[in-house]
């Protein structure tokens, strides 16, 4: 019997045909998933990425609370195109520390990634508060009671504790200081040197352009502005290839 004939067995039959694709797919899977598991880390680390500040973690709770999201991407794929337009493509280490990541799927507006820097907090405000008086042609809902609600505080001590557990390496100095570093970070008077040591790079200042009081603005606008500023692309970008 030739082993062709030995396979009309299979054709024959579905169900042994269904159990020999099975087993066939288990031992691919396997194959491909299972070193993952031993790997110490499938993540390159890169130099400059840090957990968030209190702050920035509080304005990321207040993009997934309202959707950005839904219409916005933070990842830039390693094509020419986007890369002309957004920056360096996304790494993998930079969403290490987004418990959920924040991908998306869908671009009604543009990618987010790099979003940090590339304008004023002043100009962050006026587009969230009226995206039409900035950009006319603009499709994006207001947010202007961002600007008129409080940030609600009390809990982020706990929130850096449930990002601790699920892997992001908060230290317990971190986790006791979080209030404190979350009002010096908004305070353009505070001492922020120790908020600088733990957290490098924060923009710290006013956000919302009303020093008297703290707004869920202040804390979505230093989200929005430490977006893909954390690593520090000058020593990458001869690898692309792209510019
Ligand atoms: C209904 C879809 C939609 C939602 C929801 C939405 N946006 Fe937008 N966004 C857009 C569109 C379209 C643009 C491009 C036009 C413009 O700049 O307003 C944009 C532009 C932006 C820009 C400027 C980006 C750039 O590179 O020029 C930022 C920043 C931004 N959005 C932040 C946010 C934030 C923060 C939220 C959530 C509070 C949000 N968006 C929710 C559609 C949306």
């Amino acid at each position: 019997m030739s082993i062709l004939d030995k396979h009309v067995i299979f054709e024959k039959n579905t169900s042994l045909l269904f159990l020999g694709s099975l087993i066939v797919v288990t031992i691919g899977g396997i194959v491909e998933i299972a070193p993952l598991f031993y790997l110490e880390n499938t993540i390159e680390k890169v130099e400059g990425m840090r957990p968030y500040s209190p702050l920035e973690l509080a304005g990321r709770n207040i993009y997934i609370r309202e959707g950005c999201y839904v219409c916005h991407s933070q990842m830039i794929r390693p094509f020419r195109d986007e890369v002309e337009r957004y920056g360096h493509y996304s790494l993998a280490a930079e969403s290490m520390y987004d418990h959920p990541f924040q991908w998306g799927s869908k671009r009604t507006g543009p990618d987010l990634a790099r979003v940090g820097d590339r304008y004023s907090n002043e100009w962050h405000v006026q587009h969230l508060m009226e995206p039409r008086d900035v950009v006319p042609e603009s499709i994006m809902p207001s947010y202007s009671y961002l600007k008129e609600t409080p940030l609600e505080i009390t809990d982020i001590s706990m929130d850096l504790k449930a990002n601790r557990t699920v892997g992001v390496p908060y230290t317990d100095e971190m986790i006791e200081n979080a209030k404190a570093d979350l009002a010096a970070q908004s305070d353009p008077n505070a001492d922020t040197s120790a908020l600088l040591e733990r957290y490098p790079k924060a923009k710290v200042g006013n956000f919302d352009g009303d020093p008297t009081r703290l707004t869920e603005m202040d804390a979505l606008v230093s989200y929005l502005q430490m977006l893909g500023t954390l690593v520090d692309f000058s020593t990458y970008d001869d690898a692309t290839g792209y510019r």
